[in-house]
């Protein structure tokens, strides 16, 4: 059971991203909606970059105003209908400048130990379930100017990493739980459907 400082540092944390989202709202250029699960194109594999112009850079700024705006610490191109290998990760939302990652073209190299926690999808609001994924990873990818770079990350990173790179070839983090676990939580996705709630 959390304490009651503990409680407070969650409960301000939560006050200051929807402080940072509201703020994005209003000053960002243009917002892409995040498509929701059963989008056919959460299913696709993205094609890879080949250009590396001002278009990409604009692009990549609006998906993190998008991110910012949706509260969440990842996003993934297809997750706002463009089909392209392209993601950023900001684990610590807009609070450490060195956090913000762009990955284009992101590969994984190399992984290690093994975490099992709870992970959530914008693409799938209101949904939390344990996934297993590795505890550390090293990635290969390009920047907005097409320049290649690695980068390591365990604990949160490490699994945000996986998370958004599985974005990026049509796989969700339901697609790593057990055949029961996915079924039910597509049936209940399917309920929420039917009732106009998703
Ligand atoms: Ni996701």
């Amino acid at each position: 059971m959390p304490t009651e400082t503990q409680t407070d540092t969650a409960e301000a944390k939560r006050a200051a991203r929807k402080a940072t989202s509201e703020a994005v709202r209003k000053s960002a250029k243009k917002l892409h909606e995040v498509v929701k699960y059963p989008d056919p194109i959460l299913m696709k594999k993205g094609e890879l970059v080949t250009e590396f112009n001002d278009e990409l850079a604009q692009f990549v700024e609006e998906m993190f105003d998008s991110m910012y705006a949706a509260q969440g610490i990842g996003l993934a191109a297809p997750q706002i209908a463009v089909s392209k290998q392209i993601t950023v990760i900001d684990i610590s939302f807009n609070e450490r400048p060195e956090d913000k990652l762009v990955l284009i073209n992101p590969v994984i190299l190399e992984r290690e130990g093994t975490l099992y926690e709870e992970e959530g999808c914008l693409s799938l609001p209101d949904i939390n379930e344990k996934v297993k994924r590795a505890g550390w990873v090293k990635v290969r990818a390009q920047d907005v100017k097409g320049e290649f770079f690695e980068v390591e990350g365990e604990e949160l990173l490490a699994r945000a990493l996986q998370h958004e790179i599985d974005h990026l070839h049509g796989v969700l983090f339901i697609d790593h739980l057990s055949r029961l676990k996915r079924d039910l939580i597509i049936r209940r996705i399917k309920k929420l459907q039917r009732n106009g709630d998703w």
